[in-house]
């Protein structure tokens, strides 16, 4: 598609959520949750809200439905929070850019985060991991690199800030995230606000 076609980030009406994308692995979830602290907002993870109205994990509905099934749950969770009026942060499921059709609603829904990693390091943090039906093949970190690949200019358009976030530490992450949101007119709740630091720094994904 010509890029005459993608409307820029400034053209979208946005909504007051904040939003993470990212591939597998890219600590959305983690990250999200420390921000929740920072930013007193409660923080919804999308595949946590998918399984929790199917009643049954991600594996299992890729397995008894199939991943077609998957993509509409997650476009109809897009559309929900897009009615969402009370700003919260949403961590997406990795999948969920890549759809065209769920482009428009991410940008939509808020401003956009892209937790941004190399299909190496991504690799090192799912080594083992069971829970991601797309890495249970013969050759995870083939597939990786390929899914990278196709995905990385989804993620890109749909994102208003991109964050490297493979080498860094969490509170680094944070910081420079918070950094972003106050240049763009964001007000961050004073240190006072926060609970303890290690409550902070004890979500681990
Ligand atoms: C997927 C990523 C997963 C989950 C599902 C499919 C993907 O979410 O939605 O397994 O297509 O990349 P996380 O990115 O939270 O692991």
């Amino acid at each position: 598609m010509s890029n005459k076609k993608h409307k820029k980030n400034s053209e979208y009406q946005k909504g007051q959520h904040l939003v993470l994308i990212g591939f597998m692995g890219s600590g959305k979830t983690s990250i999200g949750r420390s921000l929740s602290y920072k930013l007193k907002r409660a923080f919804y993870d999308t595949d946590k809200m998918i399984e929790d109205l199917e009643g049954v994990t991600i594996s299992d509905i890729f397995a008894a439905k199939g991943e077609k099934y998957f993509r509409e749950l997650e476009t109809d969770v897009l559309r929900e929070i897009r009615e969402d009026r009370i700003p919260r942060i949403y961590s997406l499921g990795g999948g969920t850019p890549v759809s065209l059709q769920n482009q428009p609603l991410i940008k939509t829904i808020g401003t956009v985060v892209y937790l941004r990693l190399k299909p190496e390091e991504v690799w090192e943090r799912l080594k083992g991991d069971t829970t991601r039906p797309l890495l249970q093949c013969e050759d995870p970190l083939s597939k990786i690199k390929n899914l990278m690949k196709l995905r990385a200019p989804a993620y890109e358009r749909c994102a208003d800030i991109i964050i490297d976030n493979g080498s860094k530490d969490r509170d680094e992450v944070i910081s420079e995230i918070l950094g972003e949101l106050e240049k763009r007119g964001w007000e961050i709740p004073p240190e006072s606000y926060l609970q303890s630091k290690s409550d902070i720094t004890e979500n681990k994904e």
